[in-house]
């Protein structure tokens, strides 16, 4: 049971008088906490956010931060990460079952028979991974760096790329690779319509298509721009265009908006009845959840130390390529 004035909490429950952002901006100030968060999650926590940023930047915030506590409002494999390069610092993740389609459809048990099976290749992992597919691997990217840590690596070394086939076969295509995909996706970037978003190229003739590249190939090759969270953020602002189709998941409309506010943004319509874009797995964040798990520091990522030391060597490859690349 937790005190709070005159009323007695139970560990979730939430005294309903209490503004949440002053509360959380006390509590991160008494346990000397920062909040990262991705841009999928719900605008009031990308608002209270200390960093919001794309998988790179995230990692390269978690590296260098001095604060105790890291409450990362994204998935777990995201937290997991931060928790892998800081461990001993308390890692929260506002719900601890805020999973990845992409991260599940590679199976360490799997991967690992996968991997051994080619000993000639090189093992790189999309950061939507588990530790233990990190672990399996000799080098991790994002969708930031994956182009460039693979155009770093000689034309002729042969390749494994995980769990992304989209990222994956995008990579191929760009950098002229014949890199061997593991058979992973990403439940929200599958399911855009093309046709309907033909359609909407159509109606809005000025319109740029923007695309994550977890989408298929279908799509990106309709889309004017291909890019990470950031780099669609960035783009953006820059690109004299009026009118944008943002193909990734919805919650970066929110900072879209915010840093371009003359321009047009309309989400991708997915191939379903359902009219939003959102990420399930993002989306079981929310603000009382963030504030529940500031002021009770649960759920705590916690990991085997062997396997965060072995997950933290391509983790570490990867940052120092990305300074060596300026990569940010
Ligand atoms: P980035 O933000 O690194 O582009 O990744 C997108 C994503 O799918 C995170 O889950
Ligand atoms: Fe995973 Fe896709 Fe959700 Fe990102 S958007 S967390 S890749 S399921």
């Amino acid at each position: 049971m937790i005190k709070s004035g005159e009323i007695i909490l139970n560990e979730n429950d939430i005294n309903p008088a209490l503004d949440l952002f002053t509360e959380i901006e006390k509590l991160k100030k008494e346990k000397n906490a920062i909040i990262l968060a991705h841009y999928y999650q719900e605008p009031d926590i990308q608002d209270i956010a200390d960093y919001v940023g794309d998988s790179l930047g995230l990692s390269q915030k978690a590296e260098a931060t001095d604060a105790d506590v890291i409450v990362f409002a994204g998935v777990h494999f995201m937290a997991e990460t931060a928790k892998i390069l800081n461990p001993g610092k308390k890692v929260l993740l506002p719900d601890i079952n805020a999973g990845c389609s992409l991260s599940d459809s590679c199976p360490p048990h799997l991967f690992k028979r996968f991997v051994d099976s080619h000993p000639d290749h090189l093992v790189i992992s999309y950061i939507n991974c588990s530790a233990g597919i990190k672990a399996l691997s000799n080098i991790i990217c994002t969708s930031s760096n994956a182009r460039a840590i693979v155009e770093y690596l000689p034309n002729d070394q042969k390749i494994i790329f995980a769990p992304d086939k989209n990222l994956g076969s995008y990579i191929n295509k760009v950098a002229g690779r014949n890199m061997l995909l593991w058979n992973g996706a990403c439940m929200v970037h599958e399911i855009f319509s093309v046709s309907k978003i033909t359609k909407l190229k159509e109606r809005y003739q000025d319109a740029k298509v923007i695309a994550h590249p977890e989408c298929e190939e279908s799509l990106l090759s309709i889309a004017d721009f291909i890019g990470s969270t950031t780099q669609l953020l960035c783009y953006i602002s820059k690109d004299p265009c009026k009118i944008f189709i943002v193909a990734t998941e919805s919650g970066i409309l929110h900072k879209m908006q915010q840093s371009a506010p003359d321009k047009i943004l309309i989400s991708a319509p997915p191939d379903n009845a359902c009219a939003c874009n959102d990420c399930p797995h993002m989306k079981l964040n929310t603000l009382e959840k963030l504030y529940l798990c500031l002021r009770n520091e649960s759920p705590e990522i916690l990991m085997d130390e062997q396997l965060r030391l072995a997950a933290k060597v391509p983790i570490d490859r990867m940052l120092a390529l990305s300074r060596e690349l300026n990569i940010v």
